[in-house]
């Protein structure tokens, strides 16, 4: 009797303590767009899950690449991926989602371990919970309380990029190395990331902080979406749907355009007259100049979209210059002064 006690105190002690740090570092100071990796404990829809994270819809389906037009009924099985886009803040140290999500407890939620394991796919932990609601208690809850589900995030640049930062959850078996292939960094950042992270001691479910190489973009710092960061193969519908933004692993520079299909957008935004955002002009050498989108701001109700004249780096530019090289070399083939090395660092 008193053994199975201990072994079930025993039990429920390590459960705590391989979930209780489920908050990310966060050193700086500053709100920004953030990835959670959740996977739904039984089957649901994107309608669904975009209400309990309380974002919109076209968000929700850009995080995930899926078609803009992708029905709210649209079916995720349990235990599937879905990338939901939460807004994080940074506060003494730590990144939590900015109050958002807030959860109306409901008749069959038994304490708040009930809560994160069965609506929130352990994304966070019932210690957590409490802390930011004040809540003494994990067990005592009522129905029709509102709680606010503080889920890990972090704005912080790694290694002087900017980064969306992923709460991905460890699938058994995995390896910290096998992750780092897979979200293209690599073990190193993850173990400093992660509070040095023992890599021999990764458990299944535990919840890491994984970075994921932002698009930059020309987004200034009094725009209303500051923040926003987006990581490759993914979309964001942004000033007020006024602007659609997306990111590829092509370029690494978020590339925007004004969709103002809705009466409340603005007039197509410009850089010049007729040099709207997203055009290029074309140009011989290896940069181009872009009219960028800058962000956007909503003075007396009415959205204003910005622009900005951006420089940027032709994808062709090897291309070309390797064209060129071909042609000097042909020209010269016999004076044989330069090699393509050589030439390609110019
Ligand atoms: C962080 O931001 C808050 C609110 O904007 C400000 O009051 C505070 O001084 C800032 N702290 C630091 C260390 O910059
Ligand atoms: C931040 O940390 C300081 C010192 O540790 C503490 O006094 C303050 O209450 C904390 N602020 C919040 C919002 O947790
Ligand atoms: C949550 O509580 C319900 C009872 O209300 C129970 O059926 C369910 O198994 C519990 N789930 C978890 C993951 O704790
Ligand atoms: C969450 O963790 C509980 C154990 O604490 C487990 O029973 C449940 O299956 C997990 N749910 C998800 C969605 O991972
Ligand atoms: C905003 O950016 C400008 C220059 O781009 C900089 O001078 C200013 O300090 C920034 N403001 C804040 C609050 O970061
Ligand atoms: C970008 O995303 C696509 C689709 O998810 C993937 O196939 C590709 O490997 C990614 N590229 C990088 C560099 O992460
Ligand atoms: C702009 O402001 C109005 C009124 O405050 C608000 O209803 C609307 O949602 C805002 N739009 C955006 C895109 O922030
Ligand atoms: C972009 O550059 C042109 C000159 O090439 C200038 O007339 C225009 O005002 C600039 N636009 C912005 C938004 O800075
Ligand atoms: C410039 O952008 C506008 C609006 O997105 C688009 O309709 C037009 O085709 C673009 N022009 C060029 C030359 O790319």
């Amino acid at each position: 009797m008193t053994r199975t006690m201990a072994l079930l105190l025993l039990v429920v002690g390590l459960a705590a303590t391989s979930t209780a740090t489920a908050t990310f570092t966060c050193n700086s100071n500053a709100t920004c767009r953030s990835l959670v990796g959740f996977h739904p404990s039984t089957l649901t829809t994107y309608g669904a899950i975009a209400d309990l994270f309380q974002v919109d819809l076209p968000s929700l389906l850009g995080a995930n690449d899926h078609p803009a037009g992708t029905p709210s009924v649209g079916a995720v099985q349990s235990g599937a991926l879905v990338l939901v886009p939460i807004r994080c803040r940074c506060l003494n140290g730590t990144g939590r989602s900015d109050r958002t999500p807030l959860y109306t407890v409901q008749a069959g939620d038994v304490g708040l371990l009930n809560i994160t394991a069965v609506w929130f796919g352990n994304l966070t932990t019932y210690q957590d919970i409490a802390a930011v609601n004040g809540l003494p208690n994990a067990n005592n809850i009522e129905v029709g309380q509102s709680l606010w589900i503080p889920l890990p995030c972090s704005c912080d640049e790694v290694g002087g990029e900017e980064t969306v930062h992923l709460a991905h959850m460890v699938d058994p078996g995995s390896s910290v190395d096998a992750i780092a292939t897979e979200f293209g960094t690599t073990p190193e950042t993850i173990i400093s990331l992660n509070g040095n992270l023992d890599p021999t001691q990764l458990q299944a479910y535990q919840i890491l902080d994984v970075p994921l190489r932002a698009c930059s973009s020309s987004i200034s710092n009094t725009s209303l979406d500051y923040g926003l960061r987006l990581a490759n193969h993914s979309y964001v519908p942004t000033a007020g749907g006024c602007v659609a933004c997306s990111c590829s692993a092509a370029t690494y520079r978020l590339e925007c355009s004004q969709s103002g299909v809705s009466s409340v957008c603005p007039s197509p935004a410009t850089c010049r007259p007729n040099f709207f955002i997203g055009n290029t002009t074309s140009t011989s050498g290896c940069t181009a100049n872009t009219c960028a989108y800058a962000g956007y701001t909503n003075s007396s109700a009415a959205v204003s979209v910005l622009t900005t004249n951006a420089t940027v780096t032709r994808t062709d530019c090897n291309g070309i210059k390797y064209l060129l090289y071909y042609l000097l070399h042909l020209q010269f083939l016999s004076k044989n002064t330069l090699s393509l090395s050589q030439f390609y660092s110019l």
